[in-house]
């Protein structure tokens, strides 16, 4: 695989002609931090080698970059998901990439369901970390040593600075954000209100269908982790309503001002 990413990585960089130093992964509905980038050169997937191919709804299956803050970022306008049928490997391959780029940093963020009773719909959380519940993991095979450890150590995949630094400024800018555990489903069911319960007694605040596996393969090649859910609908059982992704993303439209400027913030202050 070691191969493949590279000739990806190289194929970013002599198009995009600069070097990012922070990726970005945008989650349903959250693609609009993508058109904040200044002098955007945007590279659909499908032109980049050995790139899968994003498919779901609300995403736009490109990879933006430019300067955000004052940092120089390579945004994924649409991830590649589990539930899509890629492998786990196809999933996280652009975050291989991004650090084979010389990214050291990365923010990852989603739509998430509320687990937490005291969360509602359009709040922000700070990801502490997470449960893999999906079955799977993208480090099962073989170990490429160019890439990390073969068992890489989790206890502090989200990094701890990152999370000091988002709260902090969550408490300056007066936005009540949370904080706490996100827990990755396969999808593409929504969760039965039993699983939401299940999710509860396990130590889940959030739940949601991507960024475990992106964020196994960052902490495997060292990088440090930002991950921010938007909590777009309370998981399933806990309101008399049944689940849509037409709701997932009237939320995600609803906060919009709200996570540009929180996480524009955020990079503005990040220390790379
Ligand atoms: N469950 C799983 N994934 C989600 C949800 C949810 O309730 N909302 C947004 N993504």
């Amino acid at each position: 695989m070691l191969n493949k990413v590279n000739e990806a990585a190289a194929y970013i960089l002599e198009k995009a002609g600069q070097k990012p130093e922070l990726g970005l992964i945008l989650g349903s509905g959250l693609g609009v931090l993508a058109e904040e980038i200044e002098n955007p050169i945007a590279i659909p997937y499908n032109e980049i080698p050995h790139f899968p191919v994003s498919t779901v709804e609300g995403h736009k299956g490109q990879l933006v970059i430019g300067a955000l803050s004052g940092k120089i970022v390579a945004a994924m306008q649409g991830r590649f998901h589990y539930y899509e049928g890629y492998s786990m490997q196809e999933v996280t391959f652009p975050v291989r990439v991004m650090k084979a780029m010389g990214m050291s940093h990365i923010l990852v963020t989603n739509a998430a369901g509320g687990v937490n009773e005291s969360f509602k719909p359009g709040d922000l959380m700070i990801i502490a970390d997470h449960i893999n519940y999906m079955g799977a993991n993208p480090l099962i095979g073989p170990n490429e040593k160019e890439f990390g450890p073969r068992f890489p150590d989790m206890s502090s995949a989200y990094t701890k600075e990152l999370v000091a630094l988002a709260e902090g400024i969550a408490k300056e800018e007066n936005i009540d954000v949370k904080k706490g555990v996100y827990i990755g489903f396969t999808g593409p069911t929504y969760e039965t209100p039993a699983e939401v319960r299940m999710a509860r007694i396990l130590g889940g605040d959030a739940v949601g269908m991507s960024t475990v596996p992106e964020v196994i393969v960052a902490a495997h090649g060292g990088m440090k982790v930002l991950g921010i859910s938007c909590i777009t609908n309370m998981a399933a059982g806990i309101l008399d309503q049944p689940l849509s992704h037409e709701e997932v993303i009237e939320t995600t439209e609803m906060v919009k001002a709200t996570f540009l400027s929180f996480v524009k913030r955020i990079v503005a202050e990040m220390e790379i």
